[in-house]
């Protein structure tokens, strides 16, 4: 079994008769999307509010009710690029950040599933910080973040929005960078997460999962 598969099951057992659910993107959460759409074959009713048309397609193949992004949610479940054990986090190498903190920021509990290479003491090991930037501004943001590498990614966000991937100095202050980059005009969004270290499930490939904050291997 993969990592992500047991945190995906881990997360599907969380879910409750009548959730609203927040569905990420990528791997892991497509993995939590197959645990619970196998929960709703075995009677569970929920709806879920999809981060992407990938993730819609998925849980509308695999019988998941969908609905549109209003009012609360009642739990969320993604995956994520890198997670200190504080909880500090980059996700958005799918480019679906911004979807993906409406979700889980309407959401009681924002469950995010990774496997153990993911968890980092900093976040240096990943390098990468996404932004989501309207387009007209793109030039001008990379012309302004020049000293980070910026990189423009071809494809823009589910959103119309330009894609720009810049590289963090080793040792830098992320959280203060990141403040620095969204004062920038033209900045929606960035990638960079802060996560209750004890919804960040570390999965292992044994089955078994822990949360990011308990030292050790699974268990
Ligand atoms: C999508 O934009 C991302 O935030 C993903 O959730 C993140 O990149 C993790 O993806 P995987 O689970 O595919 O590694």
């Amino acid at each position: 079994m993969r990592a992500w598969e047991a945190a995906g099951r881990t997360a599907a057992s969380l879910v409750r008769d009548g959730d609203r659910v927040g569905l990420g993107t990528g791997r892991a959460a497509a993995a939590g999307i197959r645990a619970l759409a196998e929960r709703v074959r075995e009677g569970l009713r929920c709806t879920g509010v999809p981060t992407s048309p990938a993730s819609a397609r998925l849980a509308r193949e695999l019988g998941i009710p969908l609905r549109r992004m209003r009012g609360p949610l009642d739990i969320a479940f993604d995956g994520a690029d890198i997670v200190t054990p504080g909880g500090l986090a980059v996700k958005g190498a799918g480019g679906a950040m911004v979807r993906e903190r409406i979700v889980g920021d309407a959401a009681g509990r924002f469950l995010v599933l990774i496997d153990d290479p993911k968890v980092g003491d900093t976040l240096d090991p990943w390098g990468i910080l996404p932004l989501a930037v309207v387009p007209f501004a793109a030039d001008h943001v990379s012309a302004a973040l020049a000293h980070l590498s910026p990189s423009r990614r071809p494809a823009r966000s589910d959103d119309g929005l330009a894609l720009i991937d810049v590289r963090p100095p080793e040792g830098c202050d992320w959280e203060a960078l990141d403040r620095e980059i969204r004062s920038i005009g033209g900045v929606v969004d960035t990638g960079l997460f802060h996560l209750v270290p004890g919804d960040v499930l570390v999965g292992a490939p044994d089955g078994t999962v822990r949360s990011v904050d308990r030292p050790g291997g699974a268990g």
